[in-house]
């Protein structure tokens, strides 16, 4: 027999309901933790372009700053006499406070065509002119202010100061991912720069006031963008933001410090960076590894007056907040996804189990029903309608199948009758057959025995009979004659039973009264000395039928019984003559019942063999005769007995006798 190896209702439910639970809440999942880390990244990337947005804002701001206080300088009345009668000195005192107070670096007046007047960081260096310089270049022609970002080499530095020439000298540090460079030093400096005409009272030009601050080096700016941009927040004792100014792709200010302190300049930006922002002129957002920590970095082109890209400015977040929050969040989501799984889990346990029950109920019940307990009823309550609607399926179809067992247990008793019905049937006519095969072979030997016998005998009793008749009274040898006559006697009453057995003639049937046959006999018996002591009784069916018999045969049949009957009841006792009809009124029964000593089990078929006699003078033959004569009537003879309570025969006769017989 094949195998089933399948799982159960309760764990293929529970198996797919994980899946179905499963699989969507893995894409969800994989959706949601994207979808937050879009958004954290999202946030930050725009907080660091807001950032940089303010950045470069303080950045125009200061320059704007700048140009404000040249401006107010340049209209100064003191200034602008003091220009016109080229006293260098008064102007270098004069603008040397101005420059203190405003943490200028430079702080030079030329006159309208381009000389210089006063240095104010370096009172000796003058006379030269600075038609070369851009601002001064264009405020000459166009005689209004000029601001913005400048680039100044060593020598136009060192016109200003040695001091400052040196100062904005740093060290190239060779830097991963950079443009590959082969210088090591710069001593260019990035410079904000305002340049503002001077007017005299009748407005005239007469000269130009040139005002910067260099930013190598120049923490101020880059700790003020911090200080507004991130409000000098900390993050586990860490600054939240950096900003940082390059020089073209040189980091000349930051508030990035090394681990020993000092300000991380030098490096450089990476090729990337340098291609989108230097080269492409774009903004540029990415992360970077800075020093010691992630940062979201954005980074924005500085251009000069001329629009030429002449540095960045950059601004850094620290990502780690935001990574921080990022997995908290996703922590978060995860352990709501974790309880959401499990309360659906416990309920598609709850319906699983609610499914699988009572199915487990009814596969319990089926193998019962198999095994052919069909009595097994129960009852399904909260089920789906479908497993409620197969239990009652199953309970009609074990009380169909309880009902058909019944019946055909019912029919197989019957059956079992019937055979046995019919098997003592066979046995009875196979015994009938038998001796009526066995009577009729022995009828045949009687009858020649008997006609051969009866002739000598006839001679033998008359001849002793003359005899018998020839001798004196007191004749001694009388009396054995008379011996010779009786025994020829009886045996000539030997012979006639024979004949009567043998002769088997055909029965002479008329209407007959057993009834009245049987009162008959009883008369003829009831005063023979072997019935002195018996008891006779009568239950006689008043409404018996007569049937069609041959009364003589009959009358033989009841003698014979009721003489056998006297004989086993020598000391006295009760017979019993009974006669009746059957339901249906085709057969009549005779019962003959005797208080004799009863018939052994071994002898009661042998009774009926002609011949077979327990008695001293018995013939054997009354009972033959009797079996022969109620079986050519076409009825039965049989008996009952209990050893030492007494034997019952029972005749059955037909009411109607047929033509065969
Ligand atoms: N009512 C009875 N009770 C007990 N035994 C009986 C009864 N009727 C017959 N028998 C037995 O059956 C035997 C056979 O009976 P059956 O009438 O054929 O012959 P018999 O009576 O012996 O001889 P006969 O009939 O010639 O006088 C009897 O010898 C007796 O043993
Ligand atoms: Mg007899």
């Amino acid at each position: 027999m094949k195998k089933i190896t399948a799982k159960s209702i309760h764990s293929q439910l529970i198996i797919h309901f994980a899946i179905a639970i499963l699989s969507p809440a893995i894409i969800l999942s994989v959706i949601g933790i994207k979808f937050i880390y879009n958004q954290t990244i999202k946030q930050a990337e725009m907080k660091s372009f807001s950032d940089l947005n303010s950045a470069a804002e303080i950045y125009r701001n200061r320059i704007a700053q700048l140009e404000s206080i040249t401006k107010l300088t340049a209209a100064r009345g003191f200034i602008i006499s003091s220009l016109i009668e080229g006293k260098a000195d008064t102007l270098q005192k004069e603008l040397e406070q101005t420059m203190k107070s405003e943490g200028l670096d430079i702080f030079t007046i030329v006159d309208s065509k381009g000389k210089v007047i006063c240095r104010t960081g370096n009172k000796n260096s003058k006379g030269d002119f600075l038609t070369s310089d851009n601002f001064v270049k264009k405020v000459i022609t166009e005689k209004k202010a000029v601001s913005g970002t400048d680039i100044m080499s060593r020598e136009e530095l060192l016109k200003e100061s040695e001091e400052l020439a040196d100062r904005v000298i740093i060290p190239i540090v060779p830097t991963e991912k950079s443009k590959p460079s082969t210088e090591s030093i710069e001593t260019n400096a990035m410079v904000i720069k305002s340049a503002v005409p001077i007017f005299n009272k009748e407005k005239t030009f007469v000269g130009v006031l040139i005002a910067g601050v260099l930013l190598n080096r120049n923490h101020q700016l880059v700790n003020k963008i911090n200080e507004i941009v991130h409000e000098g927040a900390l993050y586990e004792g860490q600054e939240v933001g950096t900003a940082t100014i390059f020089m073209k792709d040189l980091r000349i200010a930051t508030n990035v410090k090394n681990q020993d302190g000092s300000y991380a300049i030098g490096t450089r930006v990476s090729e990337e960076v340098y291609d989108n922002v230097l080269v492409k002129g774009e903004r540029y957002i990415g992360e970077a590894f800075v020093v010691n920590a992630w940062f979201i970095s954005a980074y924005q082109p500085i251009r000069d007056y001329d629009d030429n890209i002449v540095g960045i400015i950059y601004v850094g977040l620290l990502k780690k907040p935001y990574n921080d929050l990022l997995f908290k969040t996703i922590l978060i989501f995860c352990i709501v996804a974790i309880i959401v799984i499990n309360f659906i889990y416990i309920i598609a346990l709850f319906i699983a189990r609610k499914i699988s029950a009572p199915l487990k109920q009814i596969e319990e019940v089926a193998r019962k029903i198999a095994e052919g307990d069909y009595r097994y009823e129960f009852s399904i309550k909260n089920a789906p309608r479908e497993v409620e609607n197969l239990a009652s399926s199953l309970n009609n179809m074990a009380k169909e199948l309880e009902k058909e067992q019944k019946e055909l247990e019912e029919w197989a008793t019957k059956l079992e009758h019937k055979v046995e019905e019919r098997t003592q049937e066979i046995k009875k006519i196979h015994g009938q057959l038998f001796r009526s095969e066995k009577l009729a072979s022995l009828g045949k030997l009687a009858a020649g025995v008997a006609h051969e016998i009866n002739n000598p005998l006839t001679g033998v009793l008359t001849n002793a009979s003359l005899l018998l008749e020839d001798f004196e009274k007191d004749d001694p040898k009388k009396e054995d004659v008379q011996v010779i006559v009786n025994e020829t006697i009886r045996c000539r009453e030997i012979v006639k039973r024979l004949l009567d057995f043998s002769r088997q003639t055909k029965p002479q049937k008329k209407q007959t009264d057993v009834n009245v046959l049987i009162d008959n006999i009883i008369l003829l018996v009831r005063n023979q000395t072997s019935f002195r002591n018996i008891e006779i009784e009568k239950i006689l069916d008043e409404k018996l039928p007569q049937i069609m018999a041959d009364p003589d045969q009959i009358q033989q049949v009841f003698i014979n019984l009721i003489l056998n009957a006297a004989d086993v009841m020598p000391k006295g006792g009760k017979l019993v003559i009974e006669t009746k009809v059957n339901t249906t009124k085709d057969f009549i029964e005779i019962k003959i019942t005797d208080t004799g000593l009863g018939i052994p089990e071994e002898l009661r078929t042998r009774i009926f063999d002609p011949f077979f006699t327990t008695k001293e003078h018995g013939t054997g033959l009354g009972l033959a005769l009797s079996y022969g004569i109620v079986e050519q009537h076409g009825g039965t003879i049989n008996l009952e007995s209990q050893i030492g309570k007494g034997t019952t025969f029972i005749i059955h006769l037909p009411v109607i006798s047929h033509e065969s017989e």
